[in-house]
């Protein structure tokens, strides 16, 4: 298969044969970079990739994947779950453990619904389940609207210290300087794709009640775009997962405070390693 028109895969990590690897998904408006806090902390000597999501990073945009894949040009979660296994595929990946940090969560839902066979294990960081509200729905369209007319990021901004927890606000600026830089990395209709998609998700509750694999669910217990409820909401639903909760972090636990989130990430592969 060729990888033209997919997401771009880099390999971070290549750990010892024979194990699963573990992929890696990030949150909206990053790219893979904001994992690498955690994969360096990662025991067991995993291979981990981690993906640019259609748009961010060295991707392609969002309506070239659909293309390559066939579909419609309008923004979709499952256009970006479809693509994602395509090019894990393209790899030879065909059974990985799948971890997403809140936009990258609602990606790995997509893919335990379009593609069970390929999610041997769940990571569920700071992400949620359910759909959005009305409001929320509407505050994205204005968000995309904005950086379409603008074509600049500057919308998003806002973003550098909102993903953070009250307390790393203060006492980490050097957390807020690092998100700035990777925002301004990246291109207006990315984020514009990304938010259309985003409003349109749909509750995926009843996808993780219907997963039997490995999971875990991971929330900063400042979070305040996907809080410790969201997680919880999750955990409930799920056959076999465990929840932790980082003290002192926002919704960047992966990069506030990494080594929890990697003990919790290595912990569910060797699960899944069975
Ligand atoms: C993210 O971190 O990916 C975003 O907060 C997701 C969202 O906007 O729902």
């Amino acid at each position: 298969m060729t990888t033209d028109g997919m997401p771009q895969v880099h390999t971070v990590r290549r750990g010892a044969p024979g194990r699963l690897p573990l992929v890696l998904l990030h949150g909206f408006p990053l790219d893979h970079r904001m994992w690498l806090d955690v994969v360096d902390l990662l025991a067991g000597d995993p291979t981990v990739l981690a993906v640019d999501l259609p748009g961010f990073g060295a991707s392609p945009s969002g309506p070239d994947v659909a293309q390559a894949l066939g579909a419609g040009p309008e923004p979709s979660l499952e256009v970006v779950a479809d693509g994602v296994a395509a090019a894990l595929r393209a790899e030879g990946v065909d059974r990985a453990v799948v971890a997403g940090l809140s936009l990258g969560g609602y990606v790995a839902m997509a893919m335990v619904e379009r593609h069970p066979e390929l999610v041997a294990g769940l990571g569920l960081v700071d992400t949620r389940s359910t759909e959005d509200t009305d409001e929320a729905r509407e505050r994205r369209r204005e968000v995309a609207r904005t950086v379409r007319a603008e074509m600049r990021v500057d919308a998003v901004l806002g973003m550098r210290t909102a993903l953070l927890g009250a307390t790393n606000r203060v006492a980490r600026p050097d957390l807020s300087e690092r998100l700035e830089r990777w925002i301004r990395d990246q291109g207006p209709a990315a984020i514009a794709y990304a938010q259309e998609a985003m409003a349109v998700r749909p509750d995926r509750t009843a996808v993780l009640a219907g997963y039997r694999g490995p999971a875990v669910v991971v929330v900063g217990d400042e979070d305040e775009i996907a809080p410790v409820a969201a997680a919880q909401h999750m955990v409930d639903a799920l056959a076999d997962a465990e929840l932790v909760v980082v003290p002192q972090a926002g919704h960047m636990t992966s990069n506030e405070s990494p080594e929890p989130v990697a003990a919790a990430l290595g912990s569910l592969l060797a699960r899944a390693q069975g």
